[in-house]
């Protein structure tokens, strides 16, 4: 789907011209591909071939894939759907001896060998897809090796992104939760969004869950004749917010209990957005489960455009990201710190501020939306034009290289006390409230995306932005030649210690010890009359 890694040479011109599909044929095509595919827990001494073979009796294989993962693995994605029922007809439920086991006719199986020995013999070994990113040290090599700093961004790009393995295997594992999913809710749809679907997701990234319930009971009620109307007969709860706790809680019991291969079942029901979090053991993905949050799905989707919509903009997202993990400023534990998504938006908005402008604006991009993209959600207007073959390409030619260190120089510099960033218009607006980071919600207005950024996770983005920034332009004076084996460019600012080193050296530069000391004495002098009063006071 994603040429990514590109030419290199990071041109607007160089975009290939094939006709994009829109988010939404993408999303309908993998899902409908996911539906009929199966996931099998293989013996590790297995002949692909007779695999191959056993399993062609129920229909035409498409594809298949074999990865690992605490056991070998296989996805099968057959030709049709019907052959996924056919396996399922001749699966037996095992028994457990001691144990019992909840029988669940899933798409999820276990192969046994009936005669394990007269396998073995055969063993050639089974090609792995692999799905996880790689090590610093070989990403720190591959980098040193890059011809150019936009060929490292590149490079970077193209070892992180979702491979189309990895892509298969999140739309499956939605798939599964969906069929545990419509054993209460028939007709439903378990949706991937977030990173998984926008572009921008790195490998290892969790899996976002949405279950869609709104397709349930929607008849089409002009199709009914006559006076009268139907309606379901259906339990009433005193809010939206009840009733979706209700539903992630009974579906969050049906995962602990009943899916198999699903662990470590939370159900975080009091959070903004209620959800279950769970982690899908064969597959390795960390899933976050929620209802009842359409706009996220639209920005997964406004995200997928913006992605598409030059070949630079993933290349450089990328790079942020992992910069920014690099330098513990994003982390896998929520808390203060910047999110992903957050580094997405300030990208974005800073290529929607280049002359010319890479990006355009989500005003703009509703402007050119046409009757059927409109899309009201909850009240919000998340309408924007869906066909990316009908926006223009930028005119703007800028190299990787120069956006990098512009960027960095950017918000190095950029008002965040006064300042809010906003994708809608693309300009600065007045920050509406005092966090120290103030990202507009494109579609929620009225929302912070990056509430939880305290102030010193923001100061330590400036300082280390700037420090960047500082490197990349030190480095254009003197380069060391890319054979030479040391880190440079990109791999240069990857690298915690140099930047960390960079770091203290200019706090040492700024205060010196003495004057360090001096303000220590004073905020003791400060705090003294509150303690004297302590004491006094006991
Ligand atoms: N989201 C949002 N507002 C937030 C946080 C998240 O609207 N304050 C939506 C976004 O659409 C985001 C999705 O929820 O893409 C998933 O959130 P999260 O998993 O935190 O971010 P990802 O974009 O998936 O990035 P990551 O790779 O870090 O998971
Ligand atoms: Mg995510």
């Amino acid at each position: 789907m994603h040429t990514a890694g590109g030419t290199g040479e990071g041109e607007a011109g160089s975009e290939d011209r094939t006709p994009k599909k829109k988010f939404s044929e993408v999303q309908k095509e993998r899902r409908e591909q996911a539906q009929r595919t199966v996931l099998i827990h293989c013996p590790n001494k297995i002949s692909e071939k007779k695999f191959l073979k056993y399993l062609s009796q129920h229909g035409p294989i498409s594809h298949h894939f074999f990865y690992e993962s605490f056991g070998l693995y296989a996805v099968v994605e057959f030709c049709q759907k019907e052959s996924v029922t056919s396996l399922q007809n001749v699966t037996r439920t095992p028994s457990m001896g001691t144990e019992a086991a909840i029988p669940f006719k899933s798409r999820f199986f276990n192969l046994k060998l009936k005669n394990p020995s007269s396998q073995t013999s055969e063993k050639s070994s089974i090609p792995c897809s692999n799905h996880s990113p790689p090590s610093s040290k070989k990403l720190s090599e591959l980098l040193c090796y890059a011809e150019s700093v936009d060929d490292q961004l590149n490079t970077l790009l193209k070892e992180f992104q979702l491979t189309e393995e990895d892509i298969k295997l999140r739309y499956l594992t939605c798939s599964l939760i969906e069929d545990l999913a419509a054993a209460y809710f028939q007709d439903c749809t378990v949706r991937p969004f977030g990173s998984s679907v926008n572009s921008f997701g790195k490998l290892g990234c969790d899996l976002d869950m949405f279950l869609d319930l709104d397709e349930i009971g929607k008849l089409n009620t002009s199709k009914t004749s006559g006076n009268f109307l139907m309606e379901f007969q259906v339990k009433n709860v005193p809010s939206e917010r009840i009733a979706t706790q209700k539903i992630l809680s009974v579906i969050g019991e049906c995962l602990d209990h009943f899916g198999p291969g699903c662990v470590g079942v939370q159900k975080i029901l009091n959070a903004r957005c209620p959800l279950v979090r769970f982690s899908h053991q064969a597959s390795g993905f960390q899933c976050d489960l929620t209802t009842n949050n359409r706009i996220a799905l639209k920005s997964s989707e406004l995200l997928y455009m913006y992605g598409a919509l030059d070949s630079r903009v993933r290349a450089l997202v990328f790079s942020i990201r992992c910069w920014a993990r690099a330098h513990s400023l994003t982390s896998s534990i929520p808390g203060s710190w910047i999110t992903n998504f957050s580094l997405t938006m300030m990208v974005i908005f800073f290529l929607q501020r280049r002359s010319p402008p890479i990006l355009p604006t989500l005003d703009y991009l509703k402007t050119l939306a046409d009757a059927e993209d409109k899309c009201i959600i909850e009240g919000h207007n998340c309408t924007f034009i869906r066909d990316l073959n009908r926006i223009k390409p930028s005119g703007n030619t800028e190299t990787l290289e120069s956006l990098l260190k512009e960027f960095f120089e950017y918000f190095g510099n950029f008002a965040f006390n006064k300042n809010s960033i906003n994708i809608r218009q693309g300009r600065e607006q007045n920050k509406p409230e005092c966090s120290p980071l103030h990202i507009q919600n494109p579609f929620e207005t009225s929302l912070n995306i990056s509430k939880n950024v305290n102030q010193s996770q923001l100061q330590k983005f400036v300082d280390l932005a700037r420090e960047s920034a500082w490197i990349l332009s030190q480095e254009d004076k003197d380069r060391p030649s890319p054979s030479s084996n040391q880190p440079w460019g990109l791999a240069m600012l990857l690298q915690p210690s140099v930047v960390s080193s960079v770091s203290l050296a200019k706090k040492k530069r700024r205060k010196p010890a003495s004057e360090r000391i001096k303000n220590l004495l004073e905020s003791i002098k400060s705090h003294s009359p509150e303690n004297d009063t302590d004491t006094n006071g006991k």
